[in-house]
């Protein structure tokens, strides 16, 4: 998602701030933006899409001596992905960048509408730079000014403001998202969201904590910390290796895709719910008109998460839904009704059968939607409309947080339309709005679960084949669960309905059958129970992921006792995920570049 940077030295300082947002490209942008104070002149740049744009846009201006700069790369929440919505968000005489969200921004903007302030973007972040100046009027010092303004914020941030009221410093705060600050021996001072930009210019980094808020310049770093007592910077030496600090400790980026599900997910849901609705912006309702029928069209993992929004579609928003695999439909001269929405969902948005059943669509004259993780790619460019997922790059090839935020959409999008076609009662609704408040926690890993999934992952590298087993949208999952452990493990696993064993695949059972059963709690649970025991019996060895204990079962791997089956969905993926990560670890497999896989595969 966005990514900060910024420099204060004597050095090339628009380089360095390009060079850093550069390192910050794996995150995730739309649009990315410098400003740079040179004693009393400020500059700033902004582009939308990739950071090219960028430096052409300042290819012809020149830092040479000493200046402060602040750079942004943004990945749109408030707001379209415009230049007017990039950061840095310029007041009178002070430019800010963000990461996070600035909860209580509408009320701090009506009032300084109401005095008089003129916005110039959509964004929540520009209310920051204008609140600092109105306090800049009433406050002794730039910093009093700043702290006073770090105060009234609510929300999640990492901000960096410079200002020409103190031209040789950099005002900084990290409230929940990441901010990081480094020095070396020239005395230059950087800041940075994550490690990646600051190897190579420093030696020493300091990670600043929740509720840090100050400034720095050449000679003074000063903290304040969230009770308001300054405090001294804790310095750490900067690892030198580019590839591990982008994988932030961990062995794969796959696994650090699956722990950053918390904090996609959310993103996900960032600014698109109310009390009682779904908001989608990017949606004009007109989209909904005289449709009957949904149309979902994808392959691999983004199928899974097709298939299971056809459970919600069908169950909340009483439209008839059909699930297509895109490879077979556009051979197949399927017949198309133009009251039909046609959905396609891609991670890439690049996937040629994909694109093609998308321009198949269009020739026929339906109404088309992309649910997508990527903007302007090929599908956003060519459908009516888009949803983005937000998921920021993913890296390993095993998809994973693109999957979990494409569930993500679809359940928000599931009661988007139920509102519309007044499916759903208000009640229900508002209650499943709760239920989506919790994904990000259910999701969150924990070093029990981890730890027990790691321990266990040992007795399931032989045997002759897996079956991923469950029923309703609990089969999509398992089908999910059968391909990520297929992809990064060469295991030979399939994803099956749990109703369907007993019609021909019960025959393969016996010990050396691994079965990965999946039994919510509140979903037909008895049924799902009864499948597992009927393997039980004719000794297939069997995993079961559940809140209840289950004794028939070799192991046990307890999810929480969550509040619905759709937040035991979300802890069940994350399950599924572990265990094929853990597998193929053990197997020494390239996990984030599993053999004969591409991450977008672009031919038929
Ligand atoms: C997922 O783990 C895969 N590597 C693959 O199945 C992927 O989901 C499929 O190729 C579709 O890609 P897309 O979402 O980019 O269209």
């Amino acid at each position: 998602m966005c990514g900060i940077v910024g420099y204060i030295g004597n050095k090339n300082t628009k380089e360095i701030l390009l060079e850093g947002l550069k390192e910050l490209e794996y995150r995730g942008y739309d649009s990315a933006g410098i400003a740079v104070l040179q004693g009393e002149n400020f500059e700033s740049f902004k582009a939308v899409g990739k950071l090219v744009n960028l430096e052409e846009k300042t290819k012809n201006f020149v830092t040479q001596n000493f200046a402060v700069g602040i750079g942004h790369t943004r990945w749109a929440t408030h707001g379209k992905p415009t230049e007017l919505n990039a950061h840095p968000h310029l007041g009178e005489s002070s430019y800010v960048v963000h990461n996070g969200i600035i909860e209580n921004y509408a009320e701090l903007k009506k009032e300084l509408m109401r005095e008089g302030v003129t916005f110039l973007s959509q964004t929540d972040t520009e209310v920051i730079v204008h609140q600092f100046e109105k306090n800049l009027k009433t406050h002794a010092t730039p910093f009093e000014a700043f702290s006073q303004t770090i105060k009234e914020l609510k929300g999640a941030y990492a901000i960096l403001l410079v200002t020409k009221s103190k031209s040789d410093s950099i005002f900084f705060a990290k409230h929940g998202s990441p901010m990081i600050i480094g020095k070396n021996s020239e005395n230059e001072k950087y800041f940075a969201s994550s490690d990646t930009p600051l190897i190579g210019h420093c030696s020493d980094v300091n990670y600043f904590e929740d509720g840090d808020f100050g400034y720095v310049n050449l000679s003074e770093i000063v903290i304040v910390d969230k009770e308001g007592s300054k405090k001294q910077p804790h310095f750490s030496k900067l690892s030198t290796n580019k590839l591990s600090a982008q994988k932030d400790g961990f062995r794969f980026f796959m696994e650090k895709e699956i722990y950053e599900q918390s904090v996609v997910i959310a993103d996900t849901l960032m600014g698109r719910l109310s009390e009682s609705a779904v908001l989608f912006d990017e949606l004009d309702t007109s989209l909904f008109n005289g449709i009957n029928e949904i149309k979902l069209c994808a392959c691999g993992t983004s199928y899974h998460s097709a298939l299971s929004a056809s459970y919600l579609f069908e169950r909340y928003a009483k439209i008839k839904t059909s699930v297509e695999v895109a490879s077979e439909f556009r051979y197949r001269q399927p017949i198309m009704t133009k009251d039909t929405l046609f959905v396609v969902i891609s991670q890439s948005g690049e996937t040629a059968d994909t694109l093609e059943t998308l321009k198949m669509a269009k020739e026929a004259g339906l109404k088309t939607l992309v649910i997508c993780n990527v903007d302007n790619s090929s599908m956003v460019r060519l459908a009516d409309a888009s949803i983005l997922t937000r998921a920021g790059i993913e890296k390993g090839v095993a998809s994973t947080k693109a999957f979990a935020t494409q569930v993500t959409v679809f359940w928000m999008l599931t009661l988007f339309v139920a509102k519309l076609k007044n499916s759903l009662a208000s009640g229900e609704i508002a209650r499943q709005i709760a239920l989506l408040r919790e994904i990000p926690s259910s999701v969150k890993v924990t070093d029990s679960m981890h730890e027990k999934i790691k321990r266990l992952s040992k007795r399931y590298l032989h045997g002759h084949g897996f079956f991923f087993i469950g029923r309703d949208i609990f089969y999509p999952l398992a089908l999910e669960g059968a391909l990520k452990l297929k992809e990064i493990s060469y295991l030979h696993a399939e994803g099956y309905p749990s109703g369907e064993m007993k019609h021909g695949p019960i025959a393969l059972a016996d010990p050396e059958l691994f079965t990965i059963a999946l039994l919510p709690q509140y979903l037909l649970y008895e049924k799902a129970k009864s499948n597992v025991e009927e393997l039980s019996a004719r000794d297939s060895t069997i995993c079961v992921i559940s809140a209840i204990e289950f004794d028939k079962a070799d192991d046990f791997i307890q999810i929480s006792a969550c509040r619905d089956y759709m937040l035991e969905f979300f802890e069940m993926m994350v399950v599924v995920q572990l265990l094929s990560l853990e597998i193929s670890i053990r197997l020494g497999n390239d996990v984030d570049m599993p053999r004969n896989l591409a991450k977008s595969v672009t031919v038929e």
